[in-house]
């Protein structure tokens, strides 16, 4: 497995072209599921997770081609299953359940199991589309869903939010019988921008990134050409790493209203943060000031910048409170930041982290997508050298990270295994 080789203790200077976001992105490509016509996603980014992703819909027959950035597909499905060991490899394969059953009556998704965060259950989607009128049995370590005649709109309230459970019924009211309102929705930039390229296929959808969301079911989709939304998850990390190294970061391509309450918080340990309609600039002042943060669906802390922003903290003047509230078990960066010198002590929910001046080298290991970027961030910020080991978590999420970092002065270097 590759591993990175990080030279750190170098300000990072410079500016950084944001990719569209993966989260954006996986629910999008589940589109072309939804109907025959081409659709057409244009800022796709190239990364493990969406490369799973289109390998899934051609297993489930979609003609899906990729040149550069820009995916098109066509034809729609031909089969209805989705099986263990493509659902396994990312578990954002659950959201083809909501489109294969809106338009094809019929779905056999697996279980997706757990992953390093967190038992992440599927009730919530199960849930959502026997609401809207789907027969649902769990059996075989699959879901197997029937909607002979069609889906039928519906209220689906959700008793806690769920991103992924508001994308599959989005997707599945927009060809329901009928109006369907959907209630304690999350209210994800994400979601606004799935809703934004449904109505741009002809569905009828208001009040998305509202607490409820209605949908008027019409009877087909057609084809549209739209644009992924700037990933706001990368661009959060990179605005972390500027705050953390002294450096000074201007990110292109991205949007600072989606990522107010991190830069409330960049502000309060005491970077220069400035914006425009498509740029955020983050200048370091010293050595940051330690802050407390607890995560909680948007408009809040992302849950998906808690590792990044402990990074930080483990280096900051002061001691700081996290607090995880959307995953039971998201805390995996924290051993491995204590074998580079951190001084954190987690009890369930919460980790204390107290601030040293610096933390040392050392052989680390990533365990999931975000911890081995606050990894990365960390080291980032150590004199001498330190090695990270699987990094193929980081591939999942963040396209060409060593060219991005390294054009702003990050002396970073991958290992191939041997
Ligand atoms: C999405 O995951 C993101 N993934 C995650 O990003 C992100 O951390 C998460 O939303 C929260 O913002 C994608 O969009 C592909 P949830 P999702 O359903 O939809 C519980 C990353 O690093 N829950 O909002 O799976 C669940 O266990 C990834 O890019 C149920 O109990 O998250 C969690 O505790 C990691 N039952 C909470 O809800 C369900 O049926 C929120 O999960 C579904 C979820």
């Amino acid at each position: 497995m590759d591993g990175l080789e990080i030279d750190g203790g170098k300000p990072l200077q410079g500016d950084i072209i944001i990719s569209g976001a993966k989260n954006a992105a996986l629910p999008l490509l589940c589109l072309g599921l939804i109907s025959d016509a081409p659709l057409i996603l244009e800022n796709v980014p190239e990364l493990a997770d969406t490369i799973s992703m289109e390998g899934l819909l051609r297993h489930l027959g979609v003609d899906v081609t990729r040149e550069g950035e820009i995916v098109t597909m066509r034809g729609g499905a031909r089969r209805y299953d989705a099986p263990y060991d493509l659902v396994r490899k990312m578990r954002a394969s659950v959201l083809v359940l909501g489109p294969l059953l809106a338009r094809y009556g019929e779905a056999r998704v697996s279980l997706p199991g757990g992953c390093a965060i967190g038992t992440r259950p599927v009730d919530l989607h199960v849930r959502a589309m026997q609401g809207l009128g789907a027969v649902v049995e769990l059996a075989d370590g699959y879901i197997q869903a029937r909607a002979p005649g069609g889906l039928s709109g519906g209220r689906v309230v959700f008793p806690m939010v769920s991103v992924g459970a508001t994308e599959n019924a989005l997707m599945a009211a927009a060809l329901a019988k009928g109006p369907s309102e959907l209630v304690n929705v999350a209210r994800e930039p994400e979601i606004i921008d799935l809703a934004n390229c449904l109505n741009a296929m002809g569905a009828r959808i208001t009040g998305h990134g509202t607490g409820t969301i209605s949908v008027e079911g019409v009877d087909e989709l057609h084809g549209a050409t739209h644009a992924v939304i700037s990933d706001r998850i990368e661009a959060g990390t990179f605005a972390i790493a500027a705050a953390m190294t002294g450096g000074d970061l201007t990110l292109q391509r991205t949007r600072a209203r989606t990522l107010d309450a991190l830069l409330m918080v960049l502000r309060e340990t005491g970077a220069t943060v400035t914006e425009t309609d498509d740029t955020i600039r983050v200048v370091a002042n010293g050595r940051p000031v330690a802050a407390d943060i607890t995560t909680d669906p948007f408009p809040g802390f992302p849950t998906d910048l808690q590792a990044q922003f402990m990074a930080m903290m483990c280096i900051a003047d002061g001691s700081s409170r996290i607090s995880e509230t959307i995953f039971e078990n998201r805390f995996m960066h924290v051993p491995e930041l204590l074998r580079m010198g951190a001084d954190i002590q987690v009890d369930g929910g919460i980790a204390m982290v107290r601030g040293r001046e610096f933390l040392t080298p050392a052989p680390v290991m990533a365990t999931d997508l975000r911890a081995s970027v606050s990894l990365v961030l960390a080291a980032l910020t150590i004199e001498g050298e330190s090695q990270i080991s699987r990094i193929y978590h980081l591939d999942r999420g963040y396209s060409r990270l060593e060219e991005k970092l390294g054009n702003c002065g990050a002396q970073l270097r991958r290992i191939k295994a041997s």
